[in-house]
C-alpha cells in the first residue's frame, strides 16, 4: 500500500521523530510512504514528496518538520473534493495525519463522512487533546519555559522585580501551570482557574511583605484579563485569534505595577517554545506514536488516533480525540497555588 503523511497546524518538536518512525515501520510492514507538503493544503494542491528510508535519516534530534505545515482547514475553504480526489490520483490507501485538535478534527470529519482512510498522532505543545495523556512537544515547551523562568528569577531578584512570563497555550494553561509549578512561580495565571486582578496582586503583596522582594508571575496567552477584549486581534486559517497579538502579559504587567508600586518587566516567549531539538521524553514518545500509526495502517484500523493512557500507547478514536478540548484539572492548578503569596 501507498500510504500519505502529513504535519498540520503549528509546528513542534518531534514531528520528524513521528514522520522517521512512521516511515521505518511502514516499510518494515511492507509498505511505501509519501510525503504530503504543508498540512492538509498539501492534499488540496496534490504536492507529495518522496518519503523513504534514506530520506529520514538523522531526523530524529531534528526540530520542525521537513514536510512544512499550514493550519489549512479544507472545510473551510470548499476544498475537501479536491483532497479526495488528489488522495486518490497519488494512489494513496492511507493516511497518516500529525497534528492538534483542528488537524485532527478534519481528519475525523473525513473518516466519518467519506469513510476516510486515515489514523491520527496527537501533537501539540497545548497539550489539549482529550483522550490522551499527554502530546509530543509539551515536555520540550515546558522545558524552553522553566529554563527560561529559571533565568529570570536571577535577574529579578538582582532587581527586586517583578517578572511577568508570558507562555502559549492557546485556550488552556497547561504550559504555564506544568512549567510555573516546575519554575517555581509565585503566580500562574490560566485561562481555566481566573483569579481576579485585586486578589493576585494581594496574593504579590503578602510575598513581598514576608520579605520577598522579587516574584515570577506566569501567565497563559488566552488568560481573560478583567476588561480584556478576547475577541481583539486577527485570524488565522484555522479561524483562531492570535493571542500572541492581545499582549496579554504586557497589560498585565503594567496593572500590577499601577496597583503594587512594584517595579515590573514582562517577557513573551513566543515561538521560543516550539523551535529547537525534542526532549528525550518527547522523542521517545514521539517515536511510540509514529510505530503505532504505522501498526494502526497496516491493520486498517482508521479513524483511530494513537494516545497515551498512563505508560502504554493505546489506540482511541479520532472523533473522541477532537470531541472538546482537554482543561487542566483543579487538582493540577492546586499544586501550583500551593506556592502562591
Ligand atoms: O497551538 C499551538 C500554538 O503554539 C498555540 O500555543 C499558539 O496560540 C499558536 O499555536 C500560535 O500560532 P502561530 O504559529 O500561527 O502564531
Amino acid at each position: 500500500m501507498k500510504v500519505g503523511i502529513l504535519t498540520g497546524g503549528g509546528d513542534c518538536p518531534g514531528l520528524n521523530a513521528v514522520i522517521r518512525a512512521v516511515v521505518r515501520r511502514a516499510h518494515q510492514r511492507g509498505h511505501e510512504v509519501v510525503g504530503v507538503r504543508e498540512g492538509w493544503r498539501g492534499l488540496v494542491e496534490g504536492r507529495f514528496q518522496p518519503l523513504g528510508p534514506r530520506e529520514v535519516t538523522g531526523l530524529l534530534p531534528r526540530g520542525g518538520t521537513i514536510l512544512g505545515t499550514s493550519r489549512t482547514n479544507p472545510y473551510k475553504t470548499d476544498a475537501v473534493d479536491a483532497v479526495l480526489r488528489n488522495f486518490e490520483q497519488e494512489g494513496l490507501g492511507a493516511l497518516v495525519a500529525i497534528g492538534g485538535e483542528d488537524t485532527l478534527g478534519v481528519a475525523a470529519r473525513l473518516h466519518a463522512e467519506h469513510d476516510f482512510p486515515v489514523v491520527g498522532v496527537p501533537k501539540t505543545i497545548d497539550n489539549d487533546l482529550s483522550a490522551t495523556d499527554y502530546t509530543f512537544g509539551f515536555d520540550t515547551a515546558v522545558f524552553i519555559c522553566v529554563e527560561a523562568i529559571d533565568r529570570l528569577h536571577t535577574t529579578a531578584e538582582s532587581h527586586n522585580r517583578v517578572m511577568v512570563v508570558e507562555v502559549m497555550g492557546r485556550h488552556t494553561g497547561w504550559i504555564a501551570v506544568m512549567s510555573g509549578i516546575a519554575g517555581g512561580a509565585d503566580m500562574v495565571l490560566i485561562p481555566e482557574h481566573p483569579i481576579s486582578i485585586e486578589d493576585a496582586c494581594a496574593d504579590l503583596r503578602r510575598r513581598h511583605e514576608r520579605g520577598k522582594d522579587f516574584s515570577i508571575v506566569v501567565v497563559s496567552e488566552g488568560y481573560e484579563l478583567d476588561g480584556a477584549d478576547s475577541e481583539a486581534g486577527e485570524l488565522d486559517e484555522f479561524g483562531h485569534v492570535r493571542l500572541s497579538e492581545r499582549g496579554v502579559g504586557a497589560r498585565l504587567a503594567q496593572q500590577i505595577e499601577e496597583r503594587t508600586g512594584y517595579e515590573t518587566r514582562v517577557t513573551v516567549l513566543g515561538h521560543v517554545q516550539r523551535g529547537g531539538s525534542p526532549t528525550p521524553r518527547d522523542r521517545v514518545l514521539a517515536t511510540r506514536y509514529g510505530l503505532k500509526a504505522g501498526d494502526l495502517v497496516h491493520e486498517g484500523r482508521f479513524g483511530r488516533m494513537a494516545a497515551l493512557h498512563g505508560d502504554a500507547i493505546v489506540d482511541v478514536s479520532l472523533e473522541e480525540a477532537t470531541r472538546e478540548v482537554k482543561t487542566v484539572p483543579t487538582e493540577w492548578y492546586e499544586v501550583a497555588r500551593a506556592f502562591f503569596g
